[in-house]
């Protein structure tokens, strides 16, 4: 029996979706803790792609069990949508899926108040889902949540309060155009039904299924670095991806927890903006860029790509609690004659003894680098660590060495069967 928190170790985008579709063959019951369709996590199964937003990425194994905790902010729309998309690929989601009473949702003023944030001074770069507005309601006892929508007198009811005060906002501070209450009332009623069967006591039925021994894997959206206490702050997301999160977004206490797993791309990316020391602006970093094909899932947008920062993944290693680790992504690095690795910071000239999140610093540190010897062959045929070219595994062994964790995955490519299992 284990109950797992897979955690993003960096930015975002490390490969999560892959890593949980393929452990969730170990697992009862695969869970989302916090964020909400800001995620973008792709599984590749041949050539046929899913990018999930919502939905728990061990979906595709019909024996799992998925759920969506209390810590996710909703987009309903954006859930049923990945429903069908399930549906029509002959998923049957029927009894897989819950999605506890006290998620919030994310309302249209969400999603506007976010881009019209994102119009002014403080931009973040952030998805524009209105992810940090719905937090913003949830923490200040405004906000509205799933089991709001099987009761349409409540419902209406919470949105006429809400939309006086972001209708004041949008009219008098902003200038912008009065939503448009009725309509607001209307579409979400109309969610009801549609949401209706897998609306559950999640605290309850997890807590439940660790007492008959079943196995829980808590799936993280996002990274460490964007976790808005740990992460470089303010150029963060709204909610605490590192393990923490995992016990307040789902119910399950920290006792229960077994063990924490971290996805660690073998390289850096970022999108948005916000601090990122070893990020490459030059040709190097395009490369990455085009040979990881690094895009968002959920934005299209490019992502900033750099060498492998160990200093940062050992601070997030540190704060998760991370032992065991699948490394993703190793195949892009195959072309390059030398390969960088980040292994501490200097500021004004001193070497720094601990990693630094606070962003105006990150900003200012020199990163530190030592030089490996690239492999300069195609690794995503490899199906065992034995396969692998010695230089590869010395890349391995030093990334894991600097920052402090056991590799028990190795992925070398998007699909998955480009995957090597060092452990079972
Ligand atoms: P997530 O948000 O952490 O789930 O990651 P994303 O899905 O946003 O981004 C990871 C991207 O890399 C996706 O396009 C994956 O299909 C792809 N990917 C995952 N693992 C590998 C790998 O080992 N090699 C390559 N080349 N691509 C990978
Ligand atoms: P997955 O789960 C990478 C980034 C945004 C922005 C900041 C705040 O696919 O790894 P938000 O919309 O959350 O308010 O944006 O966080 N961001 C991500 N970056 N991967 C993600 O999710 C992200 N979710 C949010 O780009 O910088
Ligand atoms: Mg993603």
């Amino acid at each position: 029996m284990s109950v797992t928190v897979l955690v993003g170790s960096q930015w975002g985008d490390e490969g999560k979706g892959k890593v949980v579709d393929i452990l969730s063959e170990r697992y009862n019951i695969v869970v989302r803790y916090q964020g909400g369709a800001n995620a973008g996590h792709t599984i590749k199964i041949k050539d046929k792609q899913f990018i999930f937003h919502l939905i728990p990425s061990g979906i595709l194994h019909e024996n799992v069990t998925c759920v969506i905790g209390n810590g996710v902010v909703v987009d309903p729309r954006a859930l049923l949508d990945e429903i069908e998309l399930l549906q029509q690929n002959g998923y049957d989601i029927e009894g897989r899926l819950l999605i506890s009473q006290n998620a919030h949702l994310i309302m249209p003023y969400h999603k506007l108040l976010d881009s019209i944030s994102e119009s002014g001074e403080n931009k973040i770069g952030t998805t524009g889902r209105g992810i940090g507005p719905c937090y913003i309601d949830k923490y200040a006892r405004k906000g509205i949540k799933i089991i709001d929508l099987l009761d349409k007198d409540e419902l209406a009811k919470k949105i006429r309060q809400n939309l006086k005060e972001k209708n004041n906002l949008l009219k008098n501070v902003y200038h912008r155009e009065e939503l448009d209450v009725e309509k607001i009332i209307e579409e979400y009623s109309a969610f009801d039904k549609a949401i209706d069967p897998y609306v559950a006591d999640v605290p309850n039925f997890l807590n439940r299924s660790i007492n008959e021994g079943k196995s829980i894997l808590m799936e993280g959206a996002q990274g460490a670095l964007l976790d808005v206490d740990h992460g470089t702050y303010p150029y963060v997301t709204s909610s605490n991806p590192t393990s923490g999160g995992a016990c307040t977004g789902t119910g399950i206490p920290p006792t229960k927890i077994t063990d924490v797993f971290g996805i660690v791309k073998a390289y850096t990316t970022r999108v948005g903006l916000g601090p990122f020391p070893t990020e490459l602006t030059d040709e190097t970093g395009e490369r990455l860029r085009e040979i990881g094909a690094e895009f968002g899932a959920t934005t299209g947008r490019p992502r900033r790509c750099g060498w492998f920062d160990a200093f940062l993944v050992k601070y997030s290693a540190t704060i998760n609690g991370i032992s065991k680790a699948a490394i993703t992504k190793l195949d892009v690095l195959s072309e390059f004659d030398e390969i960088k690795v980040c292994v501490g910071y200097e500021l004004n000239g001193k070497k720094l003894n601990t990693f630094p999140s606070t962003a105006s610093i990150l900003e200012k540190v020199t990163p530190v680098y030592e030089t490996l010897p690239g492999w300069k062959q195609d690794i995503s045929k490899a199906r065992s660590y034995d396969e692998l070219p010695p230089e590869t595994k010395d890349y391995l062994k030093f990334i894991s060495e600097k920052a402090g964790f056991e590799i028990s995955i190795v992925s070398v490519g998007p699909r998955r069967s480009e995957t090597i299992i060092l452990d079972n």
